[in-house]
């Protein structure tokens, strides 16, 4: 299926209230706001990584972007949103989510979706979807495979994150090196994901920076 050009009612879909969105998910209260120890510093979280991806205090927070036509609320809460017998290229995604201050933030809700190998998304069940919860340490990780390419887009993943108790953010991950980022509309560098090639398949970390105090 291809992913049309938004228009201004699809890009207000994405302003989802905290209400609907906890609803969405399946979710009753989440706790309340609770930030993780000074211990692991956001130092050590972006050793190896590319400047755009680290978190700086009192610098950018991630953007925003469309969710487009194909977020379903109410995913299953898991971390492996690869179905059984599925084909592609394994590609499991890392990071953490940070505070504005860059700390790391304990049980921030993410919610993936993505094409599958073909480039097309599950309409009718769960196949690439799936919500999880930042760790104690605001760790995060998929399992996943490299979503397929579909016309008008370049390659990305859908991902909306929650902090307790604070509002929604909507945006898409990035792969360096795709040609259609050059043409891709919606497609933003800031986005980019350090994706490397390992044995058996691909790795991704970003680093997301809420705007939390
Ligand atoms: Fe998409």
């Amino acid at each position: 299926m291809s992913e049309i050009p938004l228009t201004p009612e699809e890009e207000m879909e994405s302003g989802l209230s905290r209400k609907q969105f906890v609803a969405a998910v399946g979710l009753g209260a989440i706790a309340a706001p609770v930030v993780a120890g000074a211990m692991t510093g956001p130092a050590s979280a972006l050793q190896g990584q590319d400047l755009p991806l680290a978190c700086t205090p009192g610098g950018s927070t991630t953007i925003a972007q469309t969710e487009g036509p194909y977020f379903k609320p109410n995913s299953p809460l898991t971390s492996n949103i690869v179905p059984a017998g599925a084909s592609g290229t394994k590609l499991t995604v890392t990071g953490r989510v940070y505070s504005r201050s860059c700390k790391p933030l304990v049980k921030v809700l993410l919610d993936f979706w993505q094409a599958d190998n073909a480039g097309n998304y599950d309409n009718y069940g769960f196949k690439f979807r799936g919500h999880q919860f930042t760790d104690a340490n605001g760790a995060f990780s998929l399992t996943t495979i490299v979503p397929g390419l579909y016309p008008g887009r370049t390659r990305h993943i859908h991902v909306k994150l929650q902090a307790p108790n604070r509002p929604i953010l909507t945006t898409q991950l990035y792969f360096p090196g795709e040609p259609r980022n050059q043409t891709d509309t919606i497609y933003d560098p800031r986005l980019l994901m350090n994706v490397q090639t390992v044995p058996g398949g691909r790795t991704a970390s970003y680093e997301f920076v809420l705007n939390v105090p």
